[in-house]
């Protein structure tokens, strides 16, 4: 096994599309989540991929233009496929390991922190359940100390 870390971070657009690419590349070839694109969403590749380049550089560098509607897409699978907490952590895993496999430093740790968040809290609101990790009293020190960064930035 090569234990070796990455020795480079995610600098901009080029590591978010290297990301990217290999993520899906895994999903689609997961047990659990692949046929929820290819055969429940009939997810179009060609339109997909850009998308999500644009998402996760509007997240992580403000920039990419991202305008979607994150929750409704989501919404949309809970009548059609389970959309519980066991696929949003299997995506979770596969996720963080995607990152880890590719990139080291505050931005690797940066973007898995985000992803986290974005699950929990569309986890919750498609199923209409209360999570606790999404509770403002139930924020971690790391969670609370972000989101201010976030309030500073956006003043
Ligand atoms: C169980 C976990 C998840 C599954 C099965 C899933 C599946 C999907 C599917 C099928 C689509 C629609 C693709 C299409 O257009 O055909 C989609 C869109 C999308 N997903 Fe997920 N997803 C999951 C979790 C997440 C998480 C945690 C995030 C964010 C961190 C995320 C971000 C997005 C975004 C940004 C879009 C595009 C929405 C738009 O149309 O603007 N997904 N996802």
């Amino acid at each position: 096994m090569n234990t070796t870390a990455p020795a480079r971070d995610l600098e901009g657009r080029a590591e978010i599309e290297q990301l990217v690419n290999r993520f899906y590349t895994r999903v689609r070839a997961d047990e659990v989540l692949g046929f929820i694109f290819d055969e429940v969403a009939k997810t179009n590749w060609d339109t997909h991929l850009p998308k999500m380049y644009a998402f996760w550089e509007t997240v992580m560098f403000r920039s990419g233009g991202y305008t979607g509607n994150p929750l409704a897409a989501h919404a949309k699978l809970v009548p059609l496929t389970t959309m519980g907490r066991a696929q949003f952590d299997h995506w979770l895993s596969l996720f963080r390991e995607t990152v880890d496999e590719l990139f080291t430093g505050p931005k690797a740790g940066h973007i898995k922190n985000c992803a986290a968040d974005m699950a929990n809290v569309i986890y919750a609101r498609i199923n209409d359940v209360p999570d606790p990790r999404f509770d403002p009293a139930n924020l971690t020190p790391e969670q609370k100390a972000r989101y201010a960064q976030y309030r500073a930035a956006a003043e």
